[in-house]
């Protein structure tokens, strides 16, 4: 295949052998999200590819390539007609798979379904929600605090982003949740492929039988009911049935899967920085900066994925039409071209040029809700709970993919 290797114009670090030997494989020429081992060293990889590695490859099932650094992950997000969303957003997706509007659709059918969703997750609706979501904060807190200790991600990170977002928005269950959360899990990291298949099915299955419950019932203005009334495409049809679903889905995924990694990476990170998380206690007005740092280093959404349109250069490697191509967020917020010491934290860093809600069209419809999630988590755990440290021997599990979670957080005080 007349592909120019992304080596090419690499130096002695990248060189295949020096790869091998500090991280176990050629990360430059093969890459693998699922590799266990990116999982391990999640923060080494994504500073040196920040660093390094403006394009690597993966030579994992039809193969893909991850484009790295800030300024070529911005200009391919704009560049939806070069990089389309309408194959999916997942290396390798399983055959068969239903395609998730609007995350895996182009303009102008994107466009259509954004004008109409968006104005339900605005920042004005979503300040509507902010002090439903601190008394959840609370409430959740309520059941563990006179115990002196909890697993974070069970009993706070995997619940308030799915009531948070169930309550207020979707008017969905919370008694169904945990089945929701594990589902897209599954969906998302199970290592076989028609496992991670099935349980996508079993998650489509349930928002559609809540979709076909709700156009029984009156109308309540909200989301569910803007779905159900569905869009008009520019070729004049409406938008199918299982495009609603497809909906439903994406955005249940995005609720759900997400913040968590956020709420437990800035909860950890201040329970083994005693200094920082004073100064959290006694500069409350720095919380928001915080939480864009926090967001900026601890990344839920790895990498999210296009299909070339044509042949493409991007830094020296030429893609070719119809190869898959993934926009690493999570190095690009890491690019030491555009701030100072990306590899720290720094609560106080000003600015925070940071990509982990996207860019482009796609951007994050959900990110004025996370970030009520992460202000309201911050500032009632620091009021609730202001002295506390990981349990020994309790250190965070994650899990990896294209997607990063935290497993479990051991917490005591
Ligand atoms: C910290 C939390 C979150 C992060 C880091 C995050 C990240 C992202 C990113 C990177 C994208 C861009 C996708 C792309 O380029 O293809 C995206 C899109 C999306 N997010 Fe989020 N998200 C978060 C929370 C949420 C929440 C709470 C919701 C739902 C309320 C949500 C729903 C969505 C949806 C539906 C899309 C697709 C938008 C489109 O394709 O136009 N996200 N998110």
């Amino acid at each position: 295949m007349n592909r120019s290797s992304p080596a090419e114009s690499l130096d002695k670090e990248t060189t295949p052998e020096a790869l091998i030997e500090r991280f176990g494989r050629d990360l430059v020429n093969d890459f693998d999200l699922d590799d266990p081992a990116f999982n391990d060293r999640f923060d080494e990889t994504l500073n040196f590819m920040a660093h390094k590695c403006p394009v690597v490859h993966s030579k994992v099932g039809k193969g893909y390539y991850m484009i790295n650094t800030q300024d070529d992950v911005r200009a391919a997000a704009q560049d939806w007609q070069t990089f389309s969303s309408a194959k999916g957003y997942m290396p390798n997706r399983p055959d068969g798979l239903p395609y998730l509007m609007p995350e895996e659709s182009d303009p102008p059918i994107h466009t259509r379904w954004r004008r109409v969703l968006n104005p339900h997750l605005s920042p004005k609706v979503c300040a509507g929600y902010e002090q439903v979501v601190r008394d959840d904060a609370n409430a959740l807190i309520d059941k563990f605090i006179d115990r002196g200790e909890c697993e974070f991600i069970s009993e706070f990170g995997a619940l308030l982003p799915g009531w948070a977002f169930f309550k207020n928005v979707l008017g969905l269950p919370i008694d169904d949740l945990a089945m929701l959360v594990n589902g897209v899990e599954e969906g998302t990291f199970a290592l076989d492929l028609d496992e991670r298949a099935r349980n996508f099915g079993e998650v489509f299955e349930y928002l559609d039988k809540h979709l076909q419950w709700r156009s029984t019932q009156p109308s309540r203005g909200d989301l569910i009911d803007t779905i159900l009334a569905g869009v008009t495409y520019d070729d004049g049809t409406e938008s199918p049935w299982e495009h609603k679903v497809s909906i439903l889905v994406d955005l249940t995924f995005g609720g759900i899967a997400t913040t968590t990694f956020v709420m437990g990476s800035a909860i950890h990170h201040l329970a083994t920085n005693p200094d920082q998380r004073q100064l959290l206690i006694d500069n409350p007005e720095l919380v928001e900066n915080a939480i864009e740092e926090y967001a900026r280093f601890f990344p839920p959404v790895v990498a999210l994925g296009r299909t070339a349109t044509t042949d493409v250069e991007v830094a020296g490697t030429t893609i070719k039409e119809g190869e898959f191509v993934m926009l690493t967020y999570a190095c690009a917020s890491r690019d030491p071209r555009h701030m100072d010491e990306p590899e720290k934290i720094d609560l106080s860093r000003e600015g925070i040029p940071h990509s982990t809600f996207g860019v482009g069209p796609h951007r994050c419809i959900g990110s004025n809700l996370a970030r009520i999630e992460l202000i309201a988590t911050l500032e009632e755990w620091l009021k609730r709970i202001p002295e506390y440290r990981v349990k020994p021997g309790g250190e965070p599990t994650y899990v990896t993919g294209f997607l990063r979670s935290m497993r479990t957080l051991q917490l005591e005080w």
